[in-house]
């Protein structure tokens, strides 16, 4: 019988595949590190939250660790060069929340272009500014638009197919590798990121956090992108630097931001709250009830395959992470 620690808030169904397989599950409170660090030298798995910090500290403490599964595609919050070192298994939850997180995308980026929530606050507000030509709330075109996807992996690409079969935009696209024939489909442009800064209507970014995407979205970049543009950040917070974004809003260096993501979560760069022009989710991309199952359940598949003594199903092989994440 394997102790399974759990600082995830994992579902009824979940917990009982643990208890059926014979293991003990050990409920940890939320994002509570103490309680993590307590647990850990008697642990055999950790289930943990991508708010959950696990570097060396927490590996050397895990005795008996044979697996950490984090219940989120992104996987920064582990040290895996550490993890493997030790011969522990990392593994994250890809593919099942690809579709509801590009959902989440194109919600932010329509809320954005057509100041959704803005006008929704006001209506609550008692204002509804009579229909006319030149009324409040005018926004921007979607349709026919050019969408920047940065970071074609499985998210930006969902997000592309969206814009180009949904909404007839052009796509450009910038990764460091090509996918040649995703990019035929989408009949997308392959570009360099200055390029796909100046020439999209709205950036969408689908990159994971490491050091070379870390403040990837800095001053320069936003003096690169028209004023009329449009970013959209589902990917995580640290890739755009706050402080330049609320400077380019507030500036008019561009026109707007949909965020689901921030830099120092739950924290909000007070900027964010004043400007009008943003709309703001705390990190909802891949929260719907039937996603959050599915990522819960592969991280106990995963789970039980290494307590079994099999490979895990989704095992993170890279690292995303170094000390300045
Ligand atoms: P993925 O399939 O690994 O895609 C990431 C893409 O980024 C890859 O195509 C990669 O391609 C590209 N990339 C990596 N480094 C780059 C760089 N320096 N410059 C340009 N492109 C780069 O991952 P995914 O499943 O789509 O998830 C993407 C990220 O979304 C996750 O890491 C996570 O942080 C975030 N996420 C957020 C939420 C939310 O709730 N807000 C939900 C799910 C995921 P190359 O290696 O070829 O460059
Ligand atoms: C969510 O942000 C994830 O990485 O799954």
């Amino acid at each position: 019988m394997s102790r399974v620690v759990c600082s995830a808030d994992l579902f009824p169904e979940q917990l009982e595949r643990l208890e059926a397989a014979g293991h003990t599950v050990v409920g940890l409170p939320l994002g509570n590190a103490n309680a993590l660090a307590e647990a850990i030298p008697t642990a055999d798995a950790v289930i943990c939250l991508l708010n959950d910090e696990i570097g060396p500290r927490i590996l050397d403490a895990g005795e008996h660790l044979k697996i950490v599964a984090n219940v989120a595609v992104g996987y920064e919050n582990i040290d895996v060069a550490a993890a493997q070192r030790r011969g522990i298994a990392v593994t994250n939850t890809p593919d099942v929340l690809t579709e509801a997180t590009a959902d989440h995308t194109f919600a932010l980026l329509l809320a954005t272009a057509r100041h959704v929530a803005e006008a929704d606050a006001g209506i609550r507000e008692g204002r509804f500014a009579p229909w006319r030509l030149q009324q409040p709330f005018l926004g921007a075109d979607v349709h026919g638009r050019t969408l920047g996807i940065v970071g074609l992996g499985r998210i930006g690409a969902a997000v592309a197919r969206r814009g180009r079969f949904g909404f007839d935009m052009r796509i450009l696209v910038h990764s460091r590798s090509g996918r040649p024939d995703l990019e035929r489909d989408l009949g997308a442009e392959r570009v360099s990121f200055e390029a796909l800064l100046a020439d999209s209507d709205f950036v969408s970014v689908h990159v994971p956090l490491t050091p070379e995407t870390r403040h990837l979205f800095d001053a320069a970049a936003f003096d690169r992108m028209k004023r009329s543009a449009i970013l959209i950040n589902v990917a995580r917070g640290p890739v755009v630097d706050e402080a330049a974004l609320v400077g380019a809003l507030e500036t008019g260096a561009i026109a707007g931001a949909g965020l689901d993501v921030f830099e120092g979560e739950p924290a909000i760069h007070p900027g964010l709250i004043r400007c009008r022009n943003v709309v703001l989710t705390p990190h909802l991309g891949s929260a719907t009830l039937d996603t959050r199952r599915a990522m819960a359940d592969i991280a106990v598949d995963n789970v039980l395959a290494v307590l079994a003594g099999r490979p895990p199903r989704t095992p993170v092989t890279g690292s995303s992470r170094a000390d300045s994440v």
